[in-house]
């Protein structure tokens, strides 16, 4: 099987087809398909996010609804261009549950997110990118593979053997916060970790 240990793809694209195969998990009984990353062969920056959403999991494109969106205009407003980034996920498949005709997310467990990192290594390795963001606990977790608090360990430069991650918090996060000024507030700290990553590139 395509997405077994032994299994070495040829390119990304034979990744990208391998996963809707996938049965390393049992997430992919409820989703429409699998999603892996999509940007450059050789790009310096990859992005890792949680899971594909709602929109994400019937286009089969990362970050393509509202948590893509405020990730555009924050890479616009750092100074870095979508197309030049790695943009993929800890996990393949869409996590949720029914609620009436929505679908609602849920968070990957971690021995979900242990089965997708073969994915994500995956990916690495096609990529090597120099540096690596997660955005999100899910995220971190996927790729330091140890608990981590991403609050405290936010914005400081992690170096890995084969790259330097950095640490920041979800888009979607940002959408959740109530107050104006407030989600205004982590929205500035949140392009300033992005412009640090730009520095690092
Ligand atoms: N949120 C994520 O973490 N990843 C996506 O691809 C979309 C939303």
């Amino acid at each position: 099987q395509a997405w077994e240990e032994g299994f070495v793809p040829s390119s990304l694209e034979e990744l990208g087809q391998a996963v809707q195969g996938c049965r390393r998990c049992p997430l992919w009984r409820d989703a429409t398909q699998g999603v892996c990353g999509e940007g450059p062969r050789r790009a310096k920056l990859m992005i890792v996010g949680e899971q594909p959403g709602d929109q994400e999991d019937l286009a089969g494109r990362p970050f393509v609804g509202p948590a893509g969106q405020v990730l555009d205009a924050v890479l616009e407003e750092a100074g870095i261009e979508r197309e030049d980034v790695f943009v993929t996920n800890a996990v393949r498949h869409f996590k949720h549950e029914p609620r009436g005709k929505r679908r609602i997310h849920q968070t990957p467990t971690t021995s979900e997110i242990t089965a997708c990192r073969w994915w994500l290594n995956a990916e690495r390795a096609f990529v090597k990118p120099k540096v690596i963001l997660t955005l999100g606990g899910t995220a971190a977790l996927g790729v330091l593979n140890r608990k981590v608090a991403v609050t405290k360990e936010r914005g400081q430069p992690i170096g890995l053997s084969d790259a330097t991650a950095l640490l920041t918090v979800h888009p979607s996060y940002l959408l959740r916060i109530p107050d104006r000024a407030a989600a205004e507030t982590e929205r500035g700290r949140f392009v300033d970790d992005l412009k640090k990553v730009r520095s690092l590139l």
